[in-house]
């Protein structure tokens, strides 16, 4: 699922879209419709797109692939090879003639992760609403929003791996075609390949576990351990951009029973939100302070504080929530993933402000209570 803009093919959209475009399309006649979307799915099954099109009235499933049929020739290997389904708005939305947004969304998971492991390089899928009926209108819309949170997670976590996976098997080719060919660095950008793909396949499985909840993997994990695993990963962009570092690690701390990767990628947003509310700042010194201890008998605190811009007290209520975002290039969900994941391991994370610049964000976790003496 490459994050470069690629062809919508739909007219009003204009050429291009973005990784994680989702709209929404008005008609008024029955050829208006199969124009829009014979165009759309023509255009993704060219380009090696997986392609779903989930038909309702006033189209039937062979209206629809009749009229693919004749704008995409070869259609017949498109099915063979999986690349597109044509399926029943009400065998998809309503199994058993019911709605359940939850298993729904938790399907995308898993089409999405089992899409990504195919290596197709984007999926696009149309759908109907006309056999929503009123009292399926909210949970309708909470399934949307759901829905948004799947495209956001898998932009968010999946963009480095692969972006890694493509670079190291460029190397991998270049070092090959060398005159002589270089053999050992050839099979040090594959093993670097390998590494970055298996961490993509990784995040997938544990976003379907978020998702899941209770599916989550459960260790004994020592939380000042996470925080510098973590800071290793993210030390250089800290030097880049002049942002010193001073760590409090509590000593002794009892371990939490969690998904270490989870609550790394929690201290990894938090101090990644800390280096970029700095990134302004001019006339004082770009400070991060990363503190762990003991709170209350049998939880955990972790503090991440900046010298930043702080938060503006009218959206502190609105910063966890999905998709808000005040930077560009922002996707608006590293909070909200944050805050589920400490919900999650039975921890609380919130925000204040700092009281001369800056803002601290601190999350509990609860202590692994066999461990603690
Ligand atoms: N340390 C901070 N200081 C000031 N404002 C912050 C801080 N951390 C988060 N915010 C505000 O909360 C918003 C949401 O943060 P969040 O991490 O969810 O998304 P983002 O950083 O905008 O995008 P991304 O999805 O790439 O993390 C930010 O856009 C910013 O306005
Ligand atoms: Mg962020």
């Amino acid at each position: 699922m490459a994050s470069e803009p690629r062809r919508a093919s739909v007219d009003v959209v204009g050429d291009v879209a973005a990784w994680g475009a989702h709209f929404c399309l008005f008609y008024e006649t029955k050829q208006d419709l199969l124009d829009t979307l014979i165009s759309y799915c023509k255009s993704g099954l060219e380009r090696e797109e997986y392609c779903l099109w989930i038909v309702a009235e006033p189209l039937t499933i062979e209206e629809a692939r009749a009229a693919l049929k004749n704008a995409v020739p070869d259609l017949d290997r498109c099915f063979a090879d999986s690349r597109l389904e044509i399926v029943a708005a009400r065998d998809w939305f309503l199994p058993g003639g019911v709605f359940d947004g939850k298993r729904l969304t938790a399907s995308w998971y898993e089409k999405l992760a089992s899409l990504s492991a195919r290596g197709y390089p984007g999926m696009r899928i149309t759908g109907d609403t006309t056999w929503l009926s009123k009292k399926e209108w909210t949970h309708f819309c909470d399934y949307e929003d759901g829905l948004n949170e799947v495209i956001g997670n898998q932009r968010l976590e999946l963009r480095q791996p692969l972006a890694g996976a493509v670079a190291n098997s460029d190397a991998c080719l270049a070092w090959l075609s060398s005159e002589p060919p270089n053999l050992d660095e050839a099979r040090a950008a594959a093993d670097r390949t390998i590494e970055a793909a298996t961490r993509a396949s990784d995040i997938i499985r544990r976003i379907q576990a978020l998702f899941k909840k209770t599916a989550r993997e459960r260790m004994r994990v020592n939380i000042n351990e996470v925080i510098e695993e973590t800071l290793g990963l993210i030390r250089s962009e800290m030097l880049g951009n002049n942002v010193s570092l001073q760590t409090e690690l509590g000593p002794q701390l009892p371990p939490v029973l969690g998904d270490r990767v989870q609550l790394q990628q929690v201290v990894l947003n938090l101090v990644k939100n800390g280096i970029e509310a700095m990134s302004g700042v001019q006339d004082r010194a770009l400070q991060l302070r990363i503190r762990s201890a003991r709170y209350e008998p049998n939880q955990i605190v972790v503090a991440v504080a900046d010298s930043g811009a702080g938060i503006d007290p009218k959206v502190i209520g609105r910063i966890f929530e999905p998709f808000y975002t005040t930077k560009l290039q922002g996707t608006g969900m590293g909070l909200a993933i944050s805050r589920s994941i400490i919900e999650a391991h039975g921890g609380r994370l919130w925000a204040e402000a700092n009281p001369s610049h800056g803002a601290t964000f601190q999350y509990t976790l609860p202590a692994h209570i066999e461990s603690v003496q």
